[in-house]
């Protein structure tokens, strides 16, 4: 046989064995990369028919060499373009194992939600750190001189009777208003510095618990002493405050009433926000509803914490963060804002 029949015939049957071989549907990359050695490897047939070279005459060997190439070259085309068959067919069974149903409800993350006191005091900071005023903290277990004396209610003074108080013994109490935060920043300010602060924070009274009272409850103290403040600052801030809690188009209407730490005193109506003045139940049908307690600092107060009535002014007000819940959310008993119910919680998510 001639060496040039001899290599035709192998690169014929080379050629189908292969084709056969490659088109074993259970080929993997893995037996793949053995045909690929078993075909082109050091011990594989064209390797074999390179040693028959040199058995060749010089006339003979070029176009037996071309051959043997041409066949090299098919076998690692046909091996390489099965490869790439074989990856892309392992990625879409990738695919398709993953793959994501979309029709499938997610599973729901359950997060918090912010208690709706939390959220009053907040939208009252908020509104109040913009108007450039401090947010300050202050004990819940309190002296009785911040609670009461140096906020111009001495012992034995009738007002006490207004706030039945929780004693820890003869001088410390629960606070039963954060009205006591007056009194320790115009202290640590020292008598020559502006104030311009609100404190939150719990209160504590000796209450029967029903409906509208808690023994345990949350006020906003708000605080300004600088020169030359007048009623009608506090008359805007407390329009402010009433416009952003309730709505813009709201009013207020201050009434006369006494506190012993201002002089004179107001108590602030807002005007009723859901019949908007005609009369509802909310407003008993008067057209307005009591929001907070303020009033200008009473002079006694000023001196007793360092500053000169002669030289400083201030308001002040303390406003029910329950009321103010209440009524925004129309929320019917107190008790309800500490029972932990989620269906009330749940209400107030962001
Ligand atoms: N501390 C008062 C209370 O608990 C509320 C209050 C009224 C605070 C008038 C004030 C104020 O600062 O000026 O009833």
């Amino acid at each position: 046989m001639s060496d040039k029949f001899k290599a035709l015939e192998a690169y014929e049957d080379l050629k189908q064995k292969l084709e056969a071989k490659l088109s074993n549907t259970s080929l993997t990359l893995q037996s793949l990369q053995e045909l690929r050695q078993e075909y082109l490897g050091k011990k594989g047939p064209i390797q074999e028919l390179m040693g028959e070279m040199k058995n060749l005459s010089p006339e003979e060997k070029p176009s037996f060499g071309q051959k043997i190439n041409a066949l090299k070259t098919l076998v690692s085309d046909l091996i390489e373009s099965k490869k790439k068959e074989l990856e892309e067919r392992q990625v879409q069974e990738k695919l398709e194992k993953e793959r994501i149903d979309i029709t499938l409800p997610g599973k729901e993350v359950n997060t918090g939600s912010i208690h709706v006191l939390s959220k009053v005091i907040e939208e009252v900071e908020d509104l109040f750190i913009g108007m450039g005023y401090e947010v300050k903290d202050g004990p819940e277990v309190e002296y009785d001189e911040y609670n009461f004396r140096l906020l111009n209610i001495p012992k034995d003074h009738p007002a006490r009777a207004m706030q039945d108080t929780f004693y820890v013994d003869v001088e410390r109490l629960l606070r039963t208003q954060t009205s006591a935060a007056q009194a320790h920043t115009m202290l640590e300010y020292g008598g020559n510095k502006d104030v311009r602060i609100i404190c939150p924070g719990k209160a504590y009274r000796r209450d029967e618990d029903d409906a509208t009272h808690s023994h345990q409850f949350t006020q906003i103290e708000g605080l300004v002493v600088t020169k030359d403040v007048t009623m009608s600052d506090l008359k805007g801030t407390l329009l402010k405050m009433a416009q952003s809690l309730f709505g813009e188009d709201r009013e207020i209407r201050l009434r006369p009433s006494y506190f012993p730490f201002t002089e004179p005193s107001i108590e602030v109506d807002v005007s009723c926000f859901k019949c908007h003045g005609k009369g509802c139940s909310m407003c008993k049908d008067t057209g307005w509803i009591e929001i907070l307690g303020a009033g200008m600092v009473n002079n006694n107060v000023l001196s007793m914490c360092g500053y000169d009535p002669k030289k400083y002014q201030g308001f002040a007000f303390g406003v029910g963060v329950e009321r103010i819940a209440m009524l925004k959310y129309g929320i019917d008993d107190i008790r309800s804002l500490y029972a932990n119910d989620l269906r009330l919680l749940k209400q107030f998510k962001a």
